[in-house]
């Protein structure tokens, strides 16, 4: 080969790579507009249920939904009824529309009487109650009823710290050493009311929890704890308990969500490695354990039969506990679990959802199996962190939870 006949063919070979590299690059693009545009439509979907579902619901307080497809109306005093106003607020940021927001106004003010009058079930979940409701009303418009929601349901939280034990007691009644992985997700409420009154004290009782979290909830595989009781007086651990899992030492997989999205929450309001470790421990156990649809079942650790229920809900939590993973991890990490988290939208949106006149979003949710309650129901929370989901997809960002 001449000189000449060299050099034509070296140039030949970068053009192709050239070339190569640009079809990759306008292959990545077309993929991500397919990708924007299926969330897009999604959206504009969710739109229409919404509105829909402010005409079907009214004033009810939903929580499960039966086949009959029809909401019930819970007290306002459970733990899901901060769910709904906060699909409601989510639509009205994510669309610019009004009456969402007109919807979801006068929620929190329907929770807070709770807190003036005796409930038996107000405890550590005013956290999933006021964030969507009370705090992001604030944040929103700087209402200042909404802030003093926010902080009174802050102060009720941390008067439930346990500093021998260093957890914060989940129940009432008799329950009185009892923590619960789910609580993870109601920090975040101590950690807005250090940021907003200036006084670390609400974060550092959030910290301690977190840490007895690492400590006793989150087991080497991954898997989590449902329950875990101390003696509430010396604040020695005694044992853990199987709670809505199959038992002690199976791995509720809802528990397993909290405990991603709640870890992962910790991160990003401390900044501190040992809470993302742990959120990627978790998740890692998550992804791992989820069959071929990508939704998970109840617990992924029983020793049933086949036909064991899904759990939708679980499903939309962790999803939407993975996007926020991403947000905090290399780029390589970040494609994982953003990845995952699309797929189990993806499978939420085409194979879950409900038919016309529902007036849920999700089906197949399992509230609490070995209690014989709520199996393969509509769950308000399955419904919230699915919306919440599509909307961080939709590029949608606040830190509610
Ligand atoms: N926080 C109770 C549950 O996840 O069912």
């Amino acid at each position: 080969m001449t000189q000449r006949e060299a050099q034509s063919a070296g140039q030949q070979v970068e053009q192709r790579v050239e070339l190569q590299a640009t079809g990759q690059k306008v292959e990545r693009q077309f993929t991500h507009q397919i990708d924007q545009l299926y969330w897009e439509q999604l959206k504009a979907r969710l739109e229409t249920k919404v509105d829909s579902m402010i005409e079907q619901l009214g004033d009810k307080c939903p929580h499960v939904a039966k086949a009959d497809g029809v909401y019930d109306n819970t007290q306002t005093d459970w733990w899901t009824s901060g769910f709904w106003p906060g699909i409601l607020w989510i639509m009205h940021e994510l669309t610019g529309k009004e009456h969402y927001k007109k919807a979801a106004w006068p929620w929190d003010e329907r929770i807070e009487q709770w807190l003036i009058k005796p409930s038996q079930e107000l405890h550590h979940d005013v956290g999933f109650q006021f964030l969507p409701t009370a705090v992001v009303k604030y944040e929103l418009t700087g209402d200042a009823d909404g802030y003093r929601r926010g902080m009174q349901a802050a102060n009720f939280l941390a008067g439930r710290f346990n500093a021998e034990g260093q957890f914060i007691r989940a129940w009432n009644f008799d329950k009185i050493g009892w923590a619960i992985i789910d609580c993870m997700m109601n920090l975040s409420l101590l950690f807005w009311a250090s940021r907003e009154s200036g006084d670390p004290r609400y974060k550092h009782i959030a910290i301690r929890h977190a840490d007895t979290v690492l400590k006793h909830f989150l087991r080497e595989d991954g898997s989590v704890n449902h329950i875990v009781s101390f003696d509430p007086e010396t604040g020695e651990f005694i044992e853990a308990l199987g709670g809505q899992g199959f038992g002690p030492d199976s791995a509720w997989s809802r528990g397993a969500s909290w405990a991603i999205y709640g870890l992962a929450n910790a991160y990003r309001n401390t900044g501190e490695q040992r809470y993302l470790d742990g959120a990627k421990r978790a998740a890692n156990y998550f992804i791992a354990s989820l069959p071929d649809d990508h939704v998970p079942l109840w617990d992924f650790r029983t020793d049933l039969a086949e036909g064991e229920p899904k759990d939708s809900s679980a499903g939309a939590i962790a999803a939407s506990g993975l996007l926020e993973v991403a947000r905090h991890v290399s780029a390589n990490e970040a494609r994982l679990y953003h990845g995952k988290a699309e797929r189990m939208i993806r499978s939420l949106t085409e194979s879950y959802m409900t038919g016309e006149g529902h007036e849920a979003i999700l089906l197949h949710g399992t509230g609490y199996k070995p209690a014989g309650q709520n199996i393969d129901v509509s769950l308000i929370y399955g419904d919230y962190f699915y919306v919440e989901a599509v909307a961080k997809l939709n590029g949608w960002r606040r830190d509610i939870f």
